[in-house]
């Protein structure tokens, strides 16, 4: 059976209480987590450490939603992927839209961080997408092409692991998830783009969907052959959705 990924970004929300109750009510609905579907959550780096204690045991693995391109050193506020993976993560999301947004983060930045990220034994998820703008005006291809060919420039395919996230912007937040045939191209372009450096790499690499996936359109999406999983915003935070999406992969 083939295996898949179900991240859950929860982005800047969360706090000690809520994020027990959030837990708790997922692990009611999904005590036992199947052995083809990883689950991941990614708490905001205040909650690291209570999630890791509370994750203990239960199969749930932990990311988190950025981190330095640096190991150490003098850069203050900065978080280092050695300390994220130390606190027990697995995975961190790298290049995330809205830290592009607002963060004014670029390629050759995101390429930096999902190497270091590496180099602490993380597995980066480097997300990639266009702007509806960019999609108008036929541009898509150009800019996956573009944010994916700067991300492999520092990753060695040789024996690096990473996912790659899917999420044009236009489909962040806004309840509009692309279509599953979009989905797919997109994902497919993605693979062929990374199979032109090592085509073995390229099969083997997940790539997942993120923007406004929910109950209702993740079996859909999830039923694309190049598509391995989702990376999921809002619904995350409902425990019910959260799950319903899970179980639409088992
Ligand atoms: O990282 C996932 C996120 O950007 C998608 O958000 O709310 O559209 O599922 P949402």
């Amino acid at each position: 059976m083939k295996k898949y990924w179900l991240v859950g970004n929860w982005k800047m929300h969360g706090s000690l209480a809520s994020n027990a109750t959030l837990l708790n009510a997922i692990r009611e609905r999904q005590p036992a987590l199947s052995p083809y579907v990883d689950m991941v959550l990614c708490p905001a780096f205040p909650y690291i450490a209570q999630m890791a204690s509370l994750v203990e045991g239960t199969g749930i693995q932990l990311g988190a939603q950025n981190a330095s391109d640096h190991l150490q050193g003098a850069y203050t506020g900065e978080t280092s992927p050695r300390m994220l993976k130390e606190l027990g993560c697995g995975y961190v999301i790298i290049g995330h839209s809205e830290r592009r947004i607002y963060q004014g983060e670029n390629d050759g930045l995101m390429g930096r961080k999902a190497l270091a990220a590496i180099d602490a034994g993380l597995i980066p998820i480097i997300c990639v997408g266009e702007t509806a703008e960019e999609r108008d005006k036929s541009r898509t291809h150009e800019v996956l092409a573009r944010q994916l060919d700067a991300a492999f420039g520092y990753i060695r395919t040789a024996h690096d692991q990473v996912i790659i996230a899917y999420e044009p912007i236009w489909a962040i937040g806004t309840g509009i998830a692309a279509t599953p045939e979009i989905v797919q191209t997109e994902h497919a372009f993605l693979r062929s783009r990374v199979a032109q450096r090592d085509p073995s790499f390229a099969a083997r690499m997940p790539i997942i969907y993120g923007g406004s996936v929910k109950p209702g359109n993740a079996a859909s999406l999830f039923s694309m052959p190049d598509v391995d999983g989702g990376l999921i915003g809002s619904a995350a935070l409902n425990a019910e959705d959260f799950v319903a999406i899970y179980q639409s992969l088992v």
